[in-house]
């Protein structure tokens, strides 16, 4: 029988830094990750990571501009623990060995980022988040944190409302495994694999949330999708806000900056959704180029973009034949992040006795309706040390319950049943078509009909997926399963997007309804919440909590 105390799911950020935390309370922690944990979609985040450092800073500064970002949906008593807490884990994140950039004072260089009224953006040129990922792994190796690298949960057991521990099929063996514990944390990510055109990692399909979700937790405001402004025209690559931040524009077809018709103050560094819908409008009116608008940086000169952002000059070169040093990148909006997610409180507790969640797969609420560049990597830091925290108490004064052979049972029957199909829906079919109905009707701009449209096909698609078959049968690394128990996952994600933008008739945020292009507070200052009853998913709404910044009018 395998036990742990503790076992994380995801070894991103969030995971990582929660199982460090667990580990420090000297309990027996295991990591389990669908990929190698420095593989993780962490890696991916380019930019930076915030925290109010400077003398002339504060953060309260720092809390003013998160909650303006988030359109005042956020939870204002966790933004206040996130930006108090972020120059401590900073630190924290230095002493372990990350090398930031430097100032010419040899402090660890802020760059300006979007919608913030100070440039304190901590960045490591444009690989911050890879070189995070690297500095938590090596703690991960130095804690003897046990890891199941390759390795998908297919179930969370939940036993009298209470979670212990999971189910998970090694991919490269396709066997099932039991992995007994006192606590489970989720770190899974998000979900930016139900879009077509998306800066997610093919990893990226939401797995913890829908788990948490069919375990009877709540998810909330599944509505908001980010979209960045600035992916790479074809592939959907991430371009860092950063290339922005350190000067660089955007122009239309006719070569004007064209942000100074949509944010005069903030221009290119307005908030992303700000940006996106900027972008989306001069593609739209016919101002674009080839569907893109150009990103230019090449005034930046090249010393600096090698020294600040060679990753995206390679990105650029390898993935669109372009180099920005010589030529404008072309770019569009495309999915990037999630801000709603599992219900958790500020300590990452779910409502489950024994489960948790922080990061990306989390709703804290930090970033309410539009999360701030920069603020997701601190997001992982900041709730993942606090969830490992809280799961290592819990688990210290709890006696660990090995759960029945019958979840194993239940969650083998439903594999065998996806395998011994042979005639049925294929997999890559279901996902096509949802990913094109998300992207069609669940995008930057949204309206009643294309919303219903997008709905209806969803709970179509998820009764096609009842007979969803594939060609491998084989066990060793069975990419066609992998990818089959997935898709149930963002099909049961996509359908709570679609009926979460439904409902709420307003523009807030991310959440832009062309047929209520206003924000309402009197109707719509509330988060909404998804539980799954009968496999039917069930919208419901609680209040926001507002601590220091009352609702205003958001300008940039
Ligand atoms: O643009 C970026 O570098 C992305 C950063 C983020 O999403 O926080």
């Amino acid at each position: 029988m395998v036990i742990h105390d503790i076992v994380v799911i995801g070894a991103g950020l969030a995971g990582m830094r929660a199982a460090i935390e667990a580990a420090r309370a000297g309990l027996n922690v295991a990591l389990v990750s669908k990929v190698h944990p420095v593989r993780s979609h962490s890696v991916a985040a380019q930019g930076g990571i915030n925290a109010a450092l400077k003398e002339d800073d504060s953060w309260e500064a720092h809390a003013f501009d998160t909650v303006k970002g988030s359109d005042y949906l956020a939870d204002q008593d966790a933004v206040e623990i996130l930006c108090k807490e972020a120059p401590e884990n900073i630190l924290e994140l230095e002493r372990m060995g990350a090398v930031f950039s430097r100032d010419e004072r040899g402090r660890i260089a802020q760059r300006p980022f979007g919608a913030l009224s100070y440039p304190r953006t901590c960045y490591a040129a444009d690989r911050t988040g890879h070189t995070l990922v690297h500095v938590l792994y090596e703690q991960i190796l130095r804690a003897g944190i046990w890891i199941y690298e390759e390795w998908m949960v297919v179930s969370l057991v939940v036993e009298d409302g209470i979670c212990r521990g999971v189910i998970c099929l090694n991919l490269a063996t396709g066997r099932l495994h039991r992995l007994h514990s006192k606590a489970v944390i989720l770190a899974t990510g998000g979900y930016g694999r139900v879009f077509k055109h998306t800066t997610n990692a093919l990893i990226n399909t939401g797995d913890g949330m829908a788990l948490a979700l069919q375990a009877g937790a709540r998810l909330m405001d599944m509505e908001f999708v980010q979209f960045h402004p600035t992916t790479l025209r074809r592939t959907g690559i991430l371009i860092t806000e950063g290339a922005r931040g350190e000067g660089g524009y955007l122009l239309n077809r006719e070569g004007e900056r064209f942000m100074k018709r949509y944010a005069p103050e903030m221009m290119e560094l307005a908030s992303r959704d700000v940006v996106s819908r900027a972008e989306q409008t001069e593609i739209d009116e016919g101002r674009g180029v080839d569907g893109c608008v150009l990103l230019d940086i090449r005034h930046l000169g090249e010393k600096k973009i090698n020294e600040r952002l060679s990753q995206i000059r390679q990105l650029a070169i390898d993935f669109e034949g372009i180099d920005p040093v010589h030529d404008p990148i072309p770019v569009r909006p495309g999915a990037h992040y999630s801000m709603g997610g599992i219900e958790v409180d500020v300590w990452g507790e779910t409502g489950i006795e024994g489960l948790y969640a922080a990061g990306e797969c989390a709703c804290v609420s930090v970033h309410g309706a539009n999360r701030l560049g920069g603020n997701s990597l601190l997001e992982t830091i900041v709730f993942g040390r606090r969830a490992g925290r809280r799961a290592a108490e819990y688990a210290s004064s709890t006696e660990l319950k090995p759960f029945p052979d019958v979840f194993l049972k239940e969650a083998a029957h439903e594999i065998a049943l996806i395998l011994n199909r042979d005639d049925g829906e294929r997999a890559s079919t279901i996902r096509h078509e949802l990913s094109s109905t998300m992207n069609g009707c669940v995008g930057v701009f949204r309206e009643e009909k294309g919303l219903k449209e997008a709905l209806d096909r969803v709970r179509e698609l998820r009764e096609r997926y009842r007979k969803v078959c594939i060609d491998d049968k084989g066990d060793v690394f069975n990419t066609d399963l992998q990818n089959a128990l997935e898709l149930k996952n963002i099909l049961l994600l996509a359908e709570a997007i679609c009926l979460g933008a439904l409902e709420r008739r307003e523009s807030r945020g991310a959440h832009y309804r062309k047929d209520y292009p206003k924000r309402d507070d009197e109707n719509w200052l509330k988060h909404s919440l998804f539980c799954l009853k009968d496999g039917e998913i069930r919208i419901d709404y609680k209040d926001v909590t507002i601590t220091r910044f009352p609702p205003k009018e958001r300008r940039y």
